[in-house]
Order: C-alpha cells, then sequence, then structure tokens
C-alpha cells in the first residue's frame, strides 16, 4: 500500500503531554496507521544545535519525525509571522496583524530547513499531505529538494477574502507559494471561493476553472474538505465521561441548574468576551433565569509566548469579574470560567450534559467542538447548540441556532430560547444535525483528501 507522510506543525504523537489531542489528531494518526510512513514537524521543544537529521520516533507501528526550532526561528516563524500575521489575517481581526519582514524571512527558513529535512525521508510513491499556515511555502522547497509526487495542503482556518488579504504584505508571494501545491483543500465552498478571488485578483495571469488552477503551466486543484467527527467514537467516550469523578462533580454543583457551556483555546478569535457580553444581557432583560442557569466557559491557554493574548486574557479577566459583581450571589455564581484544560473524555462527558452549547467564535475554519457537542448529547433529552454564522461548522449544521456572534442583543434573545425550547423540536433539529455527522464524519474526510490526492498522482504519472 501507499505510504502516507504528513507534515505539520504540531504532531499528535500519543499519550503525550502538549501534543495535539481530540478527534482529529486521532482520524490523522489512524489513517497513518492505515498506510504506514510517517509524520513529520516540530517536538515542541527550542534547541540552539538542531540536528540537521530528523530525530526518528515509533510508537507501536506509527513512526514520527521530530525537530527542534531554534529561540530565533520559534520567534519569527511560529509566533511572528504564523501567529502575529497569518492567523489575525486569516481570522478578519486585521487591528491585529503585526507584520515584521524579519519574521517572514524566518518562515521561509523554517519551511526551507524543514523540507531538506523531510525531503530526505520520502520514498517515491509516497502520500504526501501537508496540514495548515504554518507550511504554505512546504511545497515549493520540497520541490527543490528533487521531491517529484503529489503534494496535498489542507488549510485548517478560513481563507480569508480579497480586503482582509491585501492588507497582508507578501500576499502576493504567499499565494504563489500556496499554488506550488497540487491539490489545495478548505474546510468549506465559502473558503475556496475566497481564495479563488483572491488568485485572480492578485495574480492575474492564473487561469481559473472548473477543475481547479491553471498557473505556470500547471494544473492546481482546489476542493472543499469539510473536516468531520467519528459520531460513534465521541458518544461513546461521551457516556464513559459522564459517569467519571470530575462529571459527578460537576452535576453535583449544578444543583440542578441548566448548564450552558463554552469550551474554547483562549484565543480572541473564539468571541469569548462578546459572548459573556451576551450572557449578561440575558441576565439582566430575562431576569427569570437568573438562579436557574450556569454558563461554564472552558479556554484552556494558548499561543502564551504571543504578546495579544496576554491582552485578551487581561480583557476577559475584567469582563468576569463584572459579571461576578454585578449578578453572583453568596449561594449562586452564573458564571465560571476555567483557563485550564482537561482530558479528551471530561470535556465530552461535560458536553453531554451541557443544555446549550454555546459556541460563537468571531471567525472559525471548522469548530469541531460544535459537532462534537451533538454527538455527545443524549438521544432521549438532547440539549441545543449555538453556533457561530462566522464558523465553518455553520455551513454544515444548519439546524443548530445559528446566531452573528457581534449581535449580542440576538445572541441573548437566542439562548432565551434555546433555555424553553421543548423536547420534541429539540428532538427534531438533533436528529437532522446527527444525519449530517454522519454523512460526512471524519473518515469521510481523511478518505477523501487522500483519494483526491492519490488520482491526481495516477493521472500525472507517465
Ligand atoms: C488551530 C490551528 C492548528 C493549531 C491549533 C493550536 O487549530 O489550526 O494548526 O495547532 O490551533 O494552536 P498552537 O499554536 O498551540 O499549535
Amino acid at each position: 500500500m501507499t505510504r502516507l507522510v504528513i507534515a505539520s506543525n504540531r504532531v499528535a504523537i500519543p499519550h503525550r503531554r502538549g501534543a495535539a489531542q481530540g478527534g482529529l489528531a486521532t482520524g490523522l494518526l489512524e489513517a497513518l496507521d492505515r498506510h504506514g510512513g510517517l509524520w513529520f514537524g516540530w517536538n515542541g521543544r527550542i534547541s540552539e544545535n538542531p540536528d540537521s537529521a530528523p530525530t526518528l520516533q515509533m510508537e507501536g507501528s506509527l513512526r514520527f519525525a521530530l525537530t527542534a526550532l531554534t529561540h530565533q526561528e520559534f520567534e519569527g516563524y511560529y509566533v511572528g509571522f504564523a501567529n502575529r500575521c497569518l492567523w489575525p489575517v486569516f481570522h478578519a481581526q486585521l487591528h491585529l496583524l503585526h507584520y515584521d519582514r524579519t519574521a517572514f524571512e524566518t518562515y521561509l527558513a523554517v519551511n526551507e530547513r524543514w523540507a531538506r529535512m523531510l525531503g530526505g525521508q520520502i520514498r517515491p510513491g509516497d502520500l504526501i499531505w501537508i496540514h495548515d499556515y504554518h507550511l504554505i511555502p512546504l511545497a515549493g522547497f520540497l520541490r527543490d529538494q528533487g521531491v517529484r509526487a503529489p503534494l496535498g495542503f489542507f488549510l485548517h482556518t478560513p481563507f480569508p477574502g480579497i480586503d482582509l488579504l491585501r492588507a497582508l504584505p507578501s500576499q502576493t508571494e504567499i499565494l504563489e507559494r500556496l499554488l506550488a501545491y497540487d491539490l489545495i483543500g478548505f474546510q468549506t465552498p465559502l473558503d475556496c471561493q475566497s481564495f479563488f478571488r483572491s488568485v485572480a485578483f492578485f495574480l492575474p495571469e492564473a487561469q481559473l476553472s472548473a477543475d481547479g488552477i491553471r498557473f505556470r503551466g500547471r494544473l492546481i486543484r482546489v476542493a472543499p474538505f469539510p473536516i468531520g467527527i467519528d459520531v460513534d467514537e465521541v458518544a461513546r467516550v461521551a457516556r464513559a465521561g459522564h459517569q467519571n469523578r470530575h462529571s459527578r462533580r460537576l452535576v453535583t454543583s449544578l444543583s440542578g441548574r441548566r448548564l450552558i457551556l463554552g469550551i474554547d483555546r483562549l484565543d480572541y478569535s473564539k468571541g469569548l468576551a462578546l459572548r459573556f457580553q451576551a450572557y449578561a444581557r440575558l441576565l439582566e432583560q430575562w431576569a427569570e433565569f437568573r438562579r436557574q442557569i450556569v454558563l461554564l466557559q472552558i479556554a484552556p491557554l494558548s499561543r502564551t509566548e504571543v504578546p495579544e493574548y496576554g491582552v485578551i486574557r487581561r480583557e476577559l479577566n475584567e469582563i468576569v469579574g463584572d459579571i461576578h459583581a454585578r449578578y453572583a450571589e453568596y449561594d449562586w455564581m452564573p458564571l465560571r470560567y476555567l483557563t485550564r484544560g482537561f482530558p479528551r473524555s471530561t470535556i465530552l462527558g461535560f458536553l453531554r450534559q451541557a443544555a446549550i452549547g454555546l459556541i460563537t467564535p468571531l471567525r472559525d475554519g471548522m469548530n469541531l467542538v460544535a459537532k462534537e457537542f451533538v454527538a455527545a448529547q443524549p438521544e432521549e433529552s438532547p440539549g441545543v447548540l449555538i453556533l457561530s454564522s462566522l464558523a465553518g461548522a455553520a455551513q454544515d449544521l444548519e439546524e443548530a441556532l445559528i446566531v452573528n456572534p457581534y449581535d449580542t442583543g440576538t445572541v441573548a434573545r437566542t439562548l432565551a430560547e434555546a433555555l424553553v425550547m421543548g423536547l420534541d423540536e429539540r428532538r427534531e433539529r438533533w436528529r437532522a444535525l446527527m444525519d449530517r455527522l454522519r454523512k460526512r464524519d471524519l473518515h469521510h474526510w481523511t478518505r477523501s483528501f487522500l483519494e483526491t490526492l492519490a488520482g491526481i498522482r495516477t493521472h500525472s504519472a507517465p
């Protein structure tokens, strides 16, 4: 069978602290297990003298090839360009864009160094699947290493429209470097459209057609591949998690109050400040719900080295303090805000318990928590999903209550509506959502991307 070679900034080594966790990681590991091959990326460490070859590590039948970053690489490539330029632009937060030419050059240099390391691991016939915005330039550098196999890229974040991209210095070079891939996958049809429009605007010599983009004599396929979840696995882990010590403690602590739950990395793109403001409006205008509900927001700290994440953290502390000062009673706290993470089984157990999943990012590639909330719910009495129209998942989950996260008045009203929604309507919406989740699950995602990539290889074989 063809080997699969995955490359991404974070590598999901099973059972390793700090490694990417969750359904997506599980899906990719399964694909890796099926195909053999290896997963290449950052080992999460800083070292001033990274070896010129990656360190190989075996975990059962899975192979990983890992490398460290120097301090200067971490600052320029990861903090500076990936997370202070690409991330805010791709998430429509232009006021947080901090461009620095040196950081961009370091971003390119890391991709070039990684291509030299990865090039040595690739064998003819391998399927090569590169992930996310950290590694946009990898394809071109792999070609310089003599790699001839088709190269697939999947962007986990949204792709920005022309007006956003215009603000990113080096945007034309970023687009040209993306076009060195043979297959580019996005989360949603809208992201594909934004990409097509941007290519037409910034690279007028490119020709757009139904099957992709012709650029400098090559055809680049572009298509949406919306990520799904493993529905049965989520349901099973949620049922088990629901029985664990943490879930039982949560039930006891609620004393019959209904749980509204948000789970997000602590990131400014997740819309937590506006979410809390919407919740405060609910408490203000629908006083009958006071003491009857609790909003639990779990927001594990993320990217603490990036200055903007410190700013949002302080802002949230202040908003949470205001809400407590205003509405808390000596025997009821309306909002529980935690900046630590929990094991996946506990998170899924909590999701099963929630009457409302409140997922209101300002922009999100997909948002798998929204999908996990649905799959974790009990069939007898499912809860209600309130979902931002600006998350990719909203294009997949029509029967959720879809809200604009900037319209806090409507989010508050939708919360009030969800709190009184009858069982029949909740069941009807939940069943329809579950059908959608099953049709396009995680296996469908990996299979359809890899089959398309393999098809390109067959196509271009001599
Ligand atoms: C998003 C990105 C991933 C990234 C994750 C965590 O989901 O699409 O590529 O790994 O955030 O962020 P971090 O910077 O900690 O890797």
